[in-house]
């Protein structure tokens, strides 16, 4: 079944991120295996994105209680809820990914777009089968508990209703007594291992 993927590309450095390398991985082995499939790119770095103020807040607020949903303040909101798959790609900054990924999260994220409440609770309105987080981090994170990039992405998922979460990370990558391009290397024959086993479920 033709399927559409949401590509997320929020690697600040563009052609020089080695975060990007393993998003071009990715993508070539979505292009190859299924050729058919639709790639919507969304290149964080060339948008406007812009988090919210009290005014801008305001007013999308009040759009979400007349139940505009249409409106175009909630155009990504949208098309993050109706990917079938999505593709992340940021590098790990500051404990946790550049700013401009959790702008386009506060853009995302709203109630009656991607995520919706009852008496239960809260839950995700999202159709994406699974999320791929792709990520470079400059010393060893993986297993502490200081990290909150992955961390956050895998909570993102869960509230948002997304069934399958996974990340491919190369760590360590600036530290000089490792070989920072065999890490890389790994990591990019590991996305597209994972990459291709996802786009297979
Ligand atoms: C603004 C900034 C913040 C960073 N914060 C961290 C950090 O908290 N921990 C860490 O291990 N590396 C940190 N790094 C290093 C990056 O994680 C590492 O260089 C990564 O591979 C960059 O990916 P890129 O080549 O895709 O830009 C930081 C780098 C930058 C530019």
């Amino acid at each position: 079944m033709k399927k559409t993927i949401l590509v997320i590309d929020a690697c600040v450095r563009r052609e020089e991120s080695r975060t990007k390398k393993l998003l071009d991985a990715a993508l070539d082995t979505v292009r190859k295996e299924h050729p058919d499939w639709n790639l919507e790119i969304l290149h964080l770095m060339d948008l406007d994105l812009m988090y919210w103020k009290t005014e801008t807040l305001r007013e999308r607020d009040e759009l979400l209680a007349k139940k505009e949903y249409d409106a175009p303040v909630f155009k990504y909101g949208n098309q993050f809820r109706e990917a079938d798959g999505m593709i992340i790609a940021a590098p790990f900054w500051d404990l946790s990914v550049p700013a401009v990924l959790k702008v386009y999260i506060e853009n995302v994220s709203a109630e009656g777009i991607t995520f919706g409440c009852n008496e239960e609770g809260l839950y995700g309105l999202c159709k994406a089968k699974w999320m791929l987080f792709l990520t470079t981090r400059g010393g060893i994170w993986a297993d502490s508990d200081m990290e909150q990039g992955s961390t956050y992405m895998e909570a993102l998922c869960k509230f948002f209703g997304i069934d399958e979460y996974a990340c491919v990370y190369a760590d360590g990558i600036d530290i000089q007594e490792l070989d920072g391009e065999e890490i890389l290397r790994e990591a990019i024959d590991e996305t597209k291992t994972v990459c291709s086993r996802l786009c297979a479920e």
